[in-house]
């Protein structure tokens, strides 16, 4: 069982991984999962668990469903469950699962305990780690919400061993993002090795975890370098905003913006178009597909301005200044960005 540690400002918490531990909670219990992953891995969690009550939240399994309706359903089974300021909310799923019910134990009775159990790749090395935690609305993803740090993560990779193909894909772009921005040893790595061998994966786990939990240690409200995180998300944002949360997993809009801010980071003479290109074969080795056409680049351009990081009416972008640097920008010209913009018109 390997253990990291995640310095919060309120309290520091452990990131497991390996095999599930048992939970011991002296208290009510709150399980808020999906359909999909109740059926899977309910009854495991269950056997795992030791509290005075247990209950269950089953919402709706999607992007799409991460809304206000949800937490309203979360909290009325909390009400109705009498859960106190003693009590747990744990989240069993994906990232969807984590933020949702994050926000729900930061809010009811003014904030509770959570855990989150991750079930994607995604939501292991990225989501469940750091506290953010949310909702989206029609202006936009994850607009609202709180920092409200878990008061554990347990990674166990053997829930990976039912996750779609297509789910999987979508957690490997995170990977990609944390080493592209952070770590260029890792980046070659994941060049040469086959993340489909459960020891490589664990590995991408640990070594992204890590990551996670240094950066979200030096900057847990994102006042620096935790942007660095939102490589690809300033225009993935507006990717899955435009596709109604719907079209598009959240790791395959993250690719797709990577891809995207490598064309402005080229443009702006931070990145080489060989290094651009590198990154590309990168998501591509590991099937993501990189195909967007943006319909309307003006009005692509406009919902950049409802991303958290603009300020005083300035988009901040994250991109890569090299592989493995990044660089955090407010003075990318407006017709350079058009330009990058443009060019996925065409596409
Ligand atoms: N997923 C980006 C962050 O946690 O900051």
């Amino acid at each position: 069982m390997e253990e990291i540690i995640v310095y919060a400002s309120q309290a520091k918490y452990p990131v497991f991984i390996g095999s599930l531990q048992k939970i011991i909670h002296q208290g009510k219990v709150l399980i808020i999962s999906n359909p999909k992953i109740a059926g899977l891995h309910l009854d495991r969690l269950l056997q795992n668990i030791s509290a005075d009550e247990v209950y269950i939240s089953i919402i709706p399994d999607g992007e799409c469903y991460k809304n206000f309706e949800t937490l309203g359903q979360i909290l009325e089974t909390a009400f109705n469950s009498r859960l106190d300021r003693k009590s747990l909310m744990i989240a069993l799923g994906g990232g969807v699962v984590s933020d949702i019910t994050g926000f729900a134990s930061a809010i009811y009775q003014r904030g509770i305990d959570f855990i989150a159990i991750p079930t994607t790749l995604l939501a292991q090395v990225d989501a469940s780690v750091g506290g953010k935690t949310g909702i989206n609305n029609h202006f936009g993803k994850n607009l609202v919400g709180v920092f409200h740090q878990p008061k554990a993560v347990h990674i166990d990779p053997f829930f990976l061993s039912t996750l779609p193909e297509r789910e999987f894909r979508a957690g490997v772009a995170e990977i990609i993002k944390m080493a592209v921005c952070f770590e260029r040893d890792f980046f070659l790595w994941l060049q040469n090795c086959d993340l489909s061998t459960p020891d490589s994966l664990q590995t991408a786990i640990s070594k992204s975890v890590r990551i996670k939990a240094k950066v979200v240690s030096s900057d847990e409200k994102e006042q620096g370098v935790r942007a660095g995180l939102n490589y690809g998300h300033t225009f993935a944002h507006v990717i899955e905003n435009e596709t109604n949360y719907s079209l598009f997993l959240h790791g395959e809009a993250v690719a797709i913006g990577m891809l995207m801010a490598n064309d402005l980071a080229v443009a702006l003479g931070y990145l080489s178009f060989e290094e651009s290109s590198e990154i590309a074969a990168l998501l591509k080795k590991y099937g993501l597909d990189l195909d967007y056409k943006i319909q309307d680049i003006q009005m692509f351009y406009d919902k950049f301005f409802l991303d958290k990081k603009s300020c005083f009416q300035k988009i901040k972008f994250v991109l890569p200044a090299g592989i493995g640097n990044l660089i955090i920008t407010e003075n990318a010209p407006k017709e350079v960005v058009m330009r990058v913009l443009e060019k996925w018109s065409k596409k």
